[in-house]
């Protein structure tokens, strides 16, 4: 067994144990009605698509591809992008191509999703985990700082849910202290803050497009980088790529993985990315709507709105005043045929990262929005009838126990 990870949950420490959800809410006999996300297809995206396939450039080496790159450096404003596997792969190509490694620390929120966790792993750097700020999903330039360690080289944020981090104050703090600062913008592609996208304040940004997020590939994901690096496109095509260079097509020099992105894919969400503006106002509309209607519980906490620019979060996020309140209205959700899904367990008590041996750390703000949040519904196009009919339904239950 490897000194990280148990095998099985009782193996796990009491805390760890007390923390872990309930198990999912057991969906109404013909499945679900609306589910949790819908993918956006952008308009002209078939026709690409199509077009592709006509045409023989289905694979990651050819110009569709490099045509999403141009258009996402266009909209971003950045010298350099690279589209790449998924957004775990665009993590790992991102911390390669800023040198992160073995002996070196990553400051890391726990409340994300576990492909940081892994990423980090993956390329032998130590996770050290941060809590976020009390009421917010993410930390504050303060809790960065407390983490800080002398082998600290460097920091990533993940704008959780859409909403964005301080992200002038974080750029502040990495380059005053000469610390790569990554911003994994897998839930806040198209997210604003003081008027920039969010992934254009990093060193690098790496982005999903899974079929969930704001703009899909089906799967998959990209790199942007803010600096201006000759060799940074040659280095990258090569990391994604099992190590191939271009002067000896056979010798490989380290050791990479696979992460390369199809013309097929990159072919759908090119359309998307111009289309981001669309998305972002229709992510604006549905959360003003759950916002005003979830205004009436008093005991159910809408999430936080973005401080720095317009409020489009990747999901509507809500805390119930306990867990078991939790539990309660997500089977009631469940039950009326509308999916939902829980906050993340925080990174630091995931099981695959904790050895049965006790507590690591304590980060109570994460540990609490872990045990209480989830999230509804969001996806592109919602009907206002759909919000309205989830609303009831929380309302509803609530009568029907406070
Ligand atoms: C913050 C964050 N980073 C990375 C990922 C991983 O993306 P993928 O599933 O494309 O590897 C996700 C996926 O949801 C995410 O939310």
């Amino acid at each position: 067994m490897s000194s990280r990870g148990v095998r099985s949950l009782e193996q796990l420490p009491a805390d760890v144990r007390d923390a872990l959800p309930d198990p999912e809410p057991t969906p109404p006999p013909a499945g679900f009605s609306v589910r949790v996300a819908r993918p956006f297809i952008a308009d002209g995206a078939k026709e690409r698509v199509a077009k592709a396939i006509e045409d023989g450039l289905v694979s990651s080496a050819t110009s569709v591809v490099e045509e999403l790159e141009e258009e996402l450096c266009r909209v971003y404003g950045v010298p350099f992008a690279k589209a790449c596997s998924s957004g775990y792969s665009a993590l790992v190509l991102a911390l390669r191509l800023a040198n992160i490694g073995e002996g070196q620390d990553v400051l890391v929120p726990s409340l994300t999703m576990v492909a940081v966790l892994n990423a980090v792993l993956g390329v032998k750097a130590t996770p050290v985990f941060v809590d976020c700020e009390s009421g917010e999903l993410n930390p504050s330039v303060e809790k960065y700082a407390e983490k800080l360690t002398r082998n600290t080289a460097a920091l990533i944020v993940t704008h959780t849910y859409g909403v964005p981090a301080d992200c002038v104050a974080l750029q502040n703090f990495c380059r005053s202290r000469n610390i790569v600062f990554i911003e994994d913008i897998a839930e806040a592609i198209g997210t604003e803050c003081c008027e920039k996208l969010v992934g254009t304040f990093g060193d690098f940004a790496c982005a999903s497009l899974y079929a969930n997020k704001a703009i899909t590939a089906g799967d998959g994901g990209f790199v942007l980088s803010t600096r201006k690096d000759e060799v940074m496109k040659e280095r990258a095509d090569s990391y994604a790529n099992h190590g191939f260079t271009k002067r000896y097509h056979f010798v490989h020099l380290e050791g990479c993985g696979n992460h390369k992105m199809s013309g097929l894919q990159a072919a759908l969400v090119t359309p998307a990315v111009s289309q981001l503006p669309k998305v972002m106002d229709d992510r604006n509309r549905i959360a003003k709507r759950y916002r005003s209607e979830l205004q009436s519980i008093p005991h159910l906490t809408p999430m936080p709105i973005n401080k720095w620019g317009k409020d489009t979060p990747w999901v509507f996020g809500v805390l119930g005043d306990s867990k078991e309140t939790r539990k309660r209205l997500r089977q009631a959700l469940a039950d009326e045929g509308y999916e939902t899904r829980d906050y993340f367990l925080p990174l630091h008590l995931q099981p695959l990262y904790r050895t049965s041996a006790g507590p690591t750390v304590s980060l109570p703000n994460s540990e609490d929005m872990g045990r209480r949040g989830f999230y509804l519904p969001t996806f592109f196009g919602m009907t206002e009838e759909i919000i309205e009919g989830i609303c009831k339904c929380l309302i509803e239950t609530y009568k029907d126990f406070m």
